[in-house]
């Protein structure tokens, strides 16, 4: 029966993506600038068999719940569309992190099952149509598909808005020191998050400077130039986090020991060191420094009250089959 295996990192946003210009599609309302992180992974077979009468999926050995399961369904059946096959797949996924430590898999997740699928299906998709039909699983997924330091266009329909790489995992020696204060999952995670961010004010704004923000982190990366990358990913962080505080519902994803590891941070810039921080949809801190800093920044950052653990992490190449 036709089966593959595939490989994909999780990718944290410099440069972030919140907001639908179509849900359904999920085609963002700015373009984003990501690195996958080498350390973290998804690993998933997909194996067809005729004899299915549904999708099967386990999730490091286990059967998801209800709502992943119909969104995966959901992927698997636009596959089937694309192939024009109608057979249903045994699905496992297994991550190398935990599924509590607070880290998203939807994006190594489903860039993972993107090619495992679509080649499993017998679809010959080249990299620019395996990360549009990532980003169908979700979003950030098709930042995951590209290697390294990577930017995803905005673009306006499913064929213009996917993600390119703009420099390999090589070129910059940078560090990814994820702080973990709360290892539950998130109450509104950013599926919803992403409904709720026209209703803020400041989502406007938000979105009609990215192209600004994008060129000056994509020059950054391209310069190696730390200052300069430090002063826009957090900027940009700071400005989707004040996006969610003000939507309607407010989201509030901070914690006392987040702002704690941001102080930190800032104090050992000032201080000299290469370091800044970046938040997702969650408590959690990345904490991105260049490799000379990394096991100093680490310790720094395990002494601080709520910090439960650091994972570290260098960057990452892009999504790839592997042999089974
Ligand atoms: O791909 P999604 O729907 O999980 O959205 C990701 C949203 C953020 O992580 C907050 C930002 C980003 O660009 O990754």
């Amino acid at each position: 029966m036709p089966k593959a295996t595939a490989i994909a990192h999780p990718n944290i946003a410099f440069i972030k993506y919140w907001g639908d210009a179509d849900p359904e599609l999920r085609i963002p309302v700015n373009g984003s600038i990501s690195m996958n992180l080498g350390s973290l992974h998804s690993r998933t077979t997909v194996e067809f068999d005729p004899g299915l009468a549904l999708d099967e999926l386990t999730i490091n050995g286990r059967p998801p719940g209800d709502i992943a399961l119909q969104r995966v369904a959901r992927f698997m059946d636009h596959v089937r569309n694309l192939a024009d096959c109608k057979t249903f797949a045994h699905i496992t996924s297994e991550n190398n992190f935990p599924m509590g430590s607070g880290i998203a898999s939807s994006a190594s997740g489903f860039a993972a099952l993107s090619l495992a699928a679509s080649t499993a299906a017998g679809l010959e998709l080249d990299r620019v149509e395996l990360s549009a039909l990532a980003r169908r699983g979700s979003g950030s997924a098709c930042r995951s598909v590209p290697t390294g330091f990577v930017e995803w266009y905005s673009g306006q329909d499913d064929a213009t808005s996917y993600a390119e790489s703009i420099a390999g995992a090589d070129y910059w020696n940078l560090r990814d020191c994820i702080a973990i204060v709360n290892r539950a999952h998130k109450e509104t995670g950013s599926l919803a998050g992403h409904s709720l961010a026209g209703s803020s004010l400041l989502q406007e704004a938000r979105v009609r400077d990215a192209p600004r923000r994008l060129s000056l982190c994509r020059q950054a990366i391209l310069e190696r130039d730390f200052q300069s990358f430090a002063e826009i990913v957090e900027l940009d962080s700071n400005l989707m986090h004040a996006v969610m505080m003000t939507s309607q519902p407010q989201l509030v994803y901070w914690q006392p020991a987040t702002l704690a590891v941001m102080q930190s941070v800032v104090e050992m810039r000032s201080g000299g060191m290469q370091v800044c921080f970046t938040i997702d949809a969650g408590p959690n801190v990345h904490v991105i420094t260049i490799d000379e800093y990394s096991t100093s920044v680490a310790k720094k950052l395990e002494h601080i009250p709520g910090v439960n653990e650091v994972l570290a992490s260098s960057p990452g190449e892009g999504t790839r089959l592997i042999e089974n």
